[in-house]
Order: C-alpha cells, then structure tokens, then sequence
C-alpha cells in the first residue's frame, strides 16, 4: 500500500532535531532557554527543513546531569516555563508541520526523585522495589560504570536505607527496577500523559540499561526483558499509531538489531547507528571510504516499517568505544588530539566543524552522507550553522553551549550577563561574531543557506529514504564512496570524495542502457553537461577534493 507507506511512516524521511530548551533561546533575560523563548525561534526550524524536534529533558532537575537527572516525570522545569508554555510550543510546531518527540529517561531517577526519598526511608515503603537493592557489598571486579571520571562503582550504600543500590550512571541517579509491575505501570503513565499533550513518540534514553536491571539482580524467572520493550511497544501504537520509540543503544550490529525486535519490528521503531557513526569517523580520519562501506554492508537490515537514525553529533561524548585501541587512536589523532579534547578515553568533546578545522567543503563532505546515506538524519542543535565546542566547559558540557543567533552579546542567546546564562558561549573563529545564524541567513553561501538547500533535496529524494541501497564499485579510487537508491524504477546516485585530491571513478549502472543521463541534483562534478553513460554501461565522473553530488538517473534522450 503506497499511501501508508509514504504517509503513515513519517520517521522514515524525517529531518530530526535534536535541542536542550535550556540552552536555544531565552525569552525573558535570566539566563537560561525557555519554552517561550523556544516557540520564537520555531519559524528558524521551520524553514530550515526539520520535520521533528527532539527535545532533551525538560523535567524538573536538580540538574546534576544536565536534566537526564529527574524528579518529576510528569512536570515542566519552572525555570524552563510551565505545562501552559510547552503546549503552546507544541501547538506551534504542529502548525509548522514539525513533530515533536521527547526524551523519555526511565532507566533511573534522580536520586532526590520522591520514589527515590520514599524509597530508602523505610524496607516497608511501597516504593522500595521501586529500585534495586543489595544487603551484601557487590562483589569486585569489572565495575561497567558509564562515567569512569566520576564512578568506580554501579554501587551506593545508602546509610538511610542501611543497602547498596544499583546506579548505572551517576550515584546521585539510582536505577529503576523494571521487573516491578508497579514501576511499569508508571512508565506507562508516563508515556501515556505525553502523548495525551500531543507528542509524537519518545527518544528512549540508555535502553539496554533500562533492560538490564531485571538481569542485575539473581534474575530468576523473570520474563525475557524484550518482552517488556514489546509491551511498551504495543502499548505506544494502542495509544498513538503514528508515534515512534527512538532508542539509545549503543552497541556492536548483531545486538543491536534485537532492540528492532522481530521482523515486523515489534520493540524499538528506530535505533541511533552508532556503529555506522564511529566508522564515518574513521572513515573521514583516513580519507578512506572502506570503513564506511564495510558498517554499512554489515550493518542489519531495520524492519520493514522500522528505521536506522543516523547522527554525525550528538549531545554527549562523540563515542568511538566500538573502534579498535588503533582505530580510536587514529581518529583522536586526526580530529582530537590535545587530551583535554577526549573523554573517558573512549570519545571526543569536540563538534564536527573544529575537528576539521573549518574545512567547509570537508565539513559538507560528511553532512552530505549524512542525507543520503539510508537512516533518518538526526542534527544537534548549531549543526546547521557550524558550531563548535568550548573545551572550557566541564565535560560533555563542551558541546552543549547556548545557540548562536546572531554576533551580538551571548551570541543573541539572552541579554543576560556572560556569568549568569546556562552555558558559557564558544570562543573564538567558532563564536558568535563568526559563526551565527542570523549573518548565515542573508548570505546564499553560508552553510546555513547549504544546509537549508540540501534539506529540500533530501525530502525530494525519497529513493534514499526509502529505496534499496547498492555500494557501488568504484575501482581504483580508495576515497570514492558512491552508492545508488532504487524506488519504484526511480534511481538516484550520490558520489562522495573522502580524500583531499581530487579523484575520476567510473561508476558502474547496472540496468541503464548505454546514453542513460545523470543530472546534477546537488554538489558538484568537474563536467558541466550531464553525464551519460558509455557503451560498457558506466559513467565516468571526476570530483574534486572532499566533492561531493547528487545524481539523478534519466532515460536516454529518444533518438540518442
Ligand atoms: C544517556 C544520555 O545520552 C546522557 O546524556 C545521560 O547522561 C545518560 N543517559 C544518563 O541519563
């Protein structure tokens, strides 16, 4: 049926967008992004092409882990605005087409959470099994903490509750225990109050964790944990069909491809690659196209109706713990090798533009794979401005500064003193006076006015949305990456030059007849006509250093 499939599963084409409130606009001066402030910059979204937004949490924080730390899964940060304020930007963003999904954190709670309080003020309270508690001191060894600056245990006695309890992140953010009906119930009325308010579906934070904690204990005769993500599941589509589960799961392809559930795709809708991420890093580091082509030809198909999303950057570390020791080395080398630029000696703090010292056509280079490659394009906010990091701010917080609106003070975010707003602002060639949205805006150059062009083509290219994918062969050239996308006899080709001289391929087409035209859909070959295809069914094309284009496949002119 073509009608669902194109209108029903919107995630498949999307443009997500990924924003923290806290740090994009700041409507009344006090420093910090807020939902009013959010909805005056909806028309920025709007126009630049995004067709869902992301919104990381939101929720009443004390705020120890930028927010992923909650004590009320059903509020609104007063200092973000009030259920009023979101709905409003709700409304808004529906009115421009824009789905909203949020960020649903269910694998723990903040330690100051009233469960949490309940919990480990008496062994009788009913929100004890609320979490996961252990009489005995765990036992040494591999500790598996998230954060290793931070943590050298999953472990916290607790003096009030006189037992150790399981905390995957931070200590200040005990684990809920899934396998405890009544915790279930909660996080299904939870879910259930935000797709009343009109959400589209929910970015699922750490969900091999939220799995995990049934396992943590002497698991027993738990249920499989994927049954309990099924449930969540069916009860999501019992309660808004069109809404999706987004999940982290960050984790080597054949266990990942189990968070997709079964063939039809019964548990996750979609999943971040953040296998296919890590080696278009490696990829971009060597100038090499043979890493991304191997993820991507090892990479599981989704299910039918399911999606990959895939992300050049997201809000935390960039991540590169499924490289070898050698790789990650390589790619530090390249794009982070001052030690204060790395983290947790797995990852990155650093944003795309610096990591290539602002090479723009390089910088184009990877964004382009990121539309034409198969998988939901997934931005952080400032991506399509070219924002970078300020490595003077704590950790992941390096990447996760105030937007840059225009060159004014605090980059236009609030007019509030430097000291008070949410994030110190990027220095330097990266900070507002060079990097901003609104210069970017009047200027058809900017990367702002490329990305907003290539967004459009994106969407008027289904074929890579939705199409068969085919790596193309492209002999004699190690930095050519080239594949096509087929839908409904309709055929586009992207070529992609990951190295910095420039390169010829002779790209085979299988099925097109000899004078078979390839027009020129975005970037750029070195011809200036249209390339046609030879007797031996292959075009010849040439690209210069980190080029790029997109092609579309037309039949031979009649006659030749
Ligand atoms: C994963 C989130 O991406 C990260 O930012 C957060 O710190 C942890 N989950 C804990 O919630």
């Amino acid at each position: 049926m073509r009608l669902a499939r194109t209108a029903d599963l919107w995630w498949k084409n999307a443009v997500i967008y990924c924003l923290d409130v806290e740090t994009f606009f700041d409507s009344d001066g006090d420093g910090r992004g807020d939902f009013r402030g959010l909805c005056q910059r909806v028309d920025h979204l709007h126009e630049l092409g995004v067709t869902c937004l992301w919104l990381m949490p939101f929720y009443p924080t004390p705020d120890r882990d930028d927010g992923y730390d909650i004590t009320d899964f059903y509020g609104v940060d007063r200092r973000l605005g009030t259920h009023g304020d979101l709905v409003e930007f709700l409304r808004l963003a529906r009115d421009r087409g824009m789905r909203v999904i949020v960020d649903l954190v269910v694998n723990h709670t903040s330690d100051q959470h009233p469960w949490f309080r309940a919990a480990r003020s008496s062994p009788d309270s009913p929100y004890r099994d609320f979490y996961v508690w252990r009489s005995e001191p765990p036992p040494d060894g591999p500790s598996g903490v998230v954060f290793p600056d931070k943590e050298d245990s999953l472990w916290q006695y607790d003096d009030e509750a006189g037992e150790y309890y399981l905390h995957r992140f931070y200590k200040h953010q005990p684990d809920l225990n899934v396998a405890s009906p009544a915790v279930r119930d909660e996080i299904a009325r939870v879910m259930g109050f935000w797709l009343e308010l009109g959400v589209s579906g929910f970015r699922v934070d750490a969900v091999p964790f939220l799995l995990e904690t049934a396992g943590a204990l002497d698991a027993g005769d738990l249920p499989d944990p994927h049954d309990y993500l099924r449930d969540l599941r069916a009860f999501l589509s019992r309660r808004a069909g069109e809404a999706v589960l987004l999940g982290e799961v960050n984790l080597p392809y054949p266990d990942l491809r189990r968070f997709f559930g079964d063939e039809d795709g019964d548990e996750l809708t979609m999943c971040f690659d953040f296998p296919g991420m890590q080696s278009l890093y490696l990829a971009l580091a060597r100038g090499d196209a043979a890493p991304l082509a191997t993820a991507l030809r090892e990479r599981p198909a989704a299910p039918k109706d399911g999606h990959w999303a895939t992300f050049v950057r997201n809000h935390d570390e960039l991540t590169l713990d499924k490289l070898s020791d050698d790789e990650r080395a390589e790619v530090f080398a390249a794009f982070g090798p001052d030690p204060a630029m790395q983290l947790y000696g797995r990852g990155l703090r650093r944003r795309l533009p610096s990591m290539l010292g602002g090479d723009q056509a390089r910088l184009r280079l990877a964004y382009s794979l990121l539309f034409t490659l198969p998988g939901t394009p997934t931005l952080f906010y400032g991506e399509e401005i070219g924002m970078a990091e300020n490595l003077a701010a704590e950790g992941r917080l390096a990447v996760r500064t105030p937007m840059q609106w225009t060159d004014g003070p605090g980059g236009g975010f609030s007019t509030a003193a430097p000291n008070q707003l949410a994030g110190p602002v990027v220095e330097g060639a990266f900070g507002p006076a060079n990097v901003n949205v609104a210069t970017q805006r009047d200027d058809p150059e900017s990367l702002l006015s490329w990305f907003t062009g290539i967004i459009r083509q994106y969407r008027r290219c289904p074929e890579f949305a939705w199409g068969t994918c085919v790596i193309l062969d492209c002999p004699g050239s190690s930095a050519a990456f080239a594949h096509r996308a087929d839908l409904d006899g309709q055929t586009v080709v992207a070529v992609h030059n990951l190295g910095k001289e420039p390169i010829t391929v002779h790209l085979p087409l299988a099925g097109a007849d000899r004078g078979t035209r390839l027009a020129t859909l975005a970037g750029a070959h070195q011809a200036t006509d249209d390339l046609v295809t030879g007797d031996d069914g292959r075009v010849e094309l040439s690209l210069d250093g980190y080029g790029f284009c997109w092609l579309r496949v037309r039949p031979p002119h009649p006659g030749g």
